[in-house]
């Protein structure tokens, strides 16, 4: 028997940021067409945006830009050309700088009021709270893979997610796995969490992992920068601030109105070997090693007490901490090799023994596709 064909609902997206994460987005829309096409779906890009101006179709009411110009963008954006230097591109407008955002707002104002409209935050800026703010006000959703938006103060934070049920972030921690899902059901279901531990950054579980075999700190996370797990400067990781945006963003789910300077972040450099004193060259070469001798005496006394060291993110009882702590091994967080992340819930339910997410918590592929699943689950909202 054929199955009844569904009426294709569009779906308008706006994304904004096109780097690793925008442009693999994109493809996955693309190639997702027909899968789409027969849950009854249809994703209409009608705009993308960089950090300086917005490509957007010539009538977003009814078309959104062409397979061919989406992947014409990503092309030029992949090659380090900026939006703006489309010329000649098809039904389209392009739009820069304090006009791009005013567009933006116009659009969802106008789209809020017919078929709806969702912002796709895949930026890495904290300057998108406001168009996401404004428009949330219009009724429209909003995406987001960015964490800096959700960490920003509480009051933009309430703002953003007043409207539950426009707003998905599952990517902003864990990249595609589901970390903020799971905890929605467990607080859904009444059942109090009362600890989560877990080691969100694949840099920091691979380094910390590493340690284990006797090798110098300063060896690992050269090696860790040679595989290309860490930032071009490897104490953009080191220092924990994006681990403790995203025990921030789980902290705020759990309820708790607090700010990012209230959680207790462990750097594992000192300030005096910071970006304003010492390069990257001269952190490598001659800051990194002097950390060494301390790093392994805290290594040794973990294993005495048969633990191991992990750079984690713990939120109990009243404290919300980012930084080194001794681990059983014989725990799911002990037991992590390599780069996945981990992460440990416990609650009434899951008392004893956590509720265990462990997998890859970074790369463009999976964090896109967690966007993308997000942006499928918000389709109930279109008519
Ligand atoms: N990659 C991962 O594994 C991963 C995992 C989880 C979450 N995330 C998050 O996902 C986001 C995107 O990551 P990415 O690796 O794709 O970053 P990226 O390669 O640095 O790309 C960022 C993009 O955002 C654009 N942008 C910057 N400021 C903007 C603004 N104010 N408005 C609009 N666009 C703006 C940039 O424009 P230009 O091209 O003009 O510079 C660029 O296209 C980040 O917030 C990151 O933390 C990434
Ligand atoms: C993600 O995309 C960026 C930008 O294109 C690229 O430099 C990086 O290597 C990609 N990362 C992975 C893990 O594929």
């Amino acid at each position: 028997m054929e199955m009844e064909k569904k009426k294709s609902v569009p779906l308008p997206l706006l994304v904004m940021g096109c780097g690793g994460v925008g442009r693999q987005l994109l493809h996955h829309i693309v190639s997702c067409r027909s899968l789409h096409a027969k849950q009854g779906l249809q994703l209409r890009v009608v705009g993308v945006c960089d950090s300086q101006s917005l490509v957007v179709s010539a009538d977003v009411f009814t078309m959104g830009l062409s397979d061919t110009s989406l992947m014409e963008i990503c092309q030029k954006k992949l090659s380090g050309s900026p939006l703006m230097a489309l010329n000649d591109f098809g039904e389209c407008q392009i739009f820069r700088n304090s006009e791009a955002t005013r567009k933006i707002v116009e659009i969802a104002a106008l789209l809020g009021r017919s078929t709806g409209l969702v912002l796709v935050d895949c930026s890495a800026s904290s300057d998108t709270v406001r168009v996401l703010n404004g428009v949330v006000d219009s009724g429209c959703c909003i995406v987001l893979a960015n964490k800096k938006p959700l960490a920003s103060g509480i009051e933009d934070y309430e703002k953003l997610v007043s409207h539950l049920r426009h707003i998905r972030y599952e990517s902003t921690v864990g990249a595609g796995l589901p970390v903020i899902t799971s905890l929605n059901r467990i607080i859904a279901s009444g059942d109090p969490i009362h600890r989560i531990v877990g080691s969100l950054s694949g840099t920091l579980g691979y380094v910390m992992s590493e340690l284990e075999d006797g090798k110098p700190f300063s060896q690992v996370v050269r090696a860790a920068k040679g595989l290309g797990y860490t930032e071009p400067d490897p104490r953009d990781d080191l220092g924990g601030m994006d681990v403790a945006r995203k025990a921030l963003i789980l902290a705020r789910l759990l309820g708790w109105r607090i700010n990012l300077d209230s959680i207790k972040v462990d750097s594992l450099y000192p300030d005096a070997m910071g970006p304003n004193t010492m390069s990257v060259e001269d952190f490598l070469n001659n800051g990194l090693p002097s950390l060494d001798n301390g790093i392994e005496e805290r290594v040794k006394v973990a294993s005495s007490n048969g633990n191991v060291l992990r750079y984690v993110c713990m939120i109990e009882g009243s404290r919300c901490e980012v930084g080194l702590k001794e681990l059983p091994k014989d725990s799911p967080l002990g037991r992590l090799r390599g780069s996945d992340n981990v992460l440990e819930i416990y609650s009434r339910c899951y008392q004893e023994l956590p509720l265990v997410i462990q997998g890859a918590g970074a790369g463009n592929d999976t964090t896109a596709a967690g966007v993308l699943a997000d942006i499928v689950d918000l389709q109930d909202l279109f008519h």
